[in-house]
């Protein structure tokens, strides 16, 4: 699998698949690029520490929205990328991307989708409005994307408990060390080959022996 990470923030769920590829927990999977739509992004440096390729691609930069899908789909192909993982990536992906990944881009999300999922529903927002629900369950997902925010069918989820103490910080702590084990096995199973898109549902196939 040649993988790119889309990365707008400091990408430590980024840094949780490079780390995977180098303990050799990813073995069918190289990371051929890192994307992001900002210089700051923190995922760019440690792209750069890695050895993994970067690139910026900001839509402002662009004439028109066509122009910006074609430059992000040229850069795709230009360094062989057939699967793409979003990892903190801030902005919606453009409608031929998606149609060029189907089933071969995924997205990580810090909550049980789809509770607490949806625009204007990231980073912060989302542990804000889990502890103002009152739920004792929260957790992290991993799910296909589609042309809408956080509703494309899911691929593996995990539960986290919500404690009676916890703040919006102390939650995402939690959540997020659940999501650096959880986005690494993801990528696995797609990698294995045993996942397999039914419409709204995927099926995943026991490992080969
Ligand atoms: C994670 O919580 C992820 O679920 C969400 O954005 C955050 C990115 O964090 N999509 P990081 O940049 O990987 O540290």
């Amino acid at each position: 699998m040649h993988l790119a990470v889309f990365a707008s923030g400091g990408g430590s769920n980024f840094q949780s698949i490079i780390d995977a590829v180098q303990r050799g927990d990813l073995p069918q999977t190289e990371i051929g690029l890192c994307v992001s739509n900002t210089p700051r992004a923190g995922a760019l440096h440690r792209a750069t520490e890695a050895g993994i390729p970067t690139a910026i691609v900001k839509p402002r930069d662009f004439v028109s929205p066509s122009a910006y899908a074609e430059t992000l789909l040229r850069t795709l192909h230009a360094h062989h990328i057939d699967f793409v993982a979003l990892a903190g990536y801030m902005l919606k992906i453009p409608t031929p991307v998606v149609g060029a990944y189907s089933d071969r881009m995924v997205n990580i999300h810090p909550s049980l989708l789809p509770a607490f999922g949806g625009q204007g529903l990231y980073g912060r927002r989302v542990h804000e409005a889990v502890l103002a629900a009152g739920v004792r369950w929260t957790g992290a997902t991993v799910h296909l994307v589609d042309e809408d925010y956080d509703t494309g069918p899911i691929v593996v989820q995990e539960p986290v408990i919500v404690e009676q103490s916890d703040t919006p910080e102390t939650l995402a702590a939690r959540v997020l060390t659940t999501e650096h084990r959880l986005y690494p096995q993801a990528l696995r199973l797609f990698a294995e080959g045993r996942v397999r898109v039914e419409g709204r549902t995927v099926q995943i196939a026991p490992p080969a022996f």
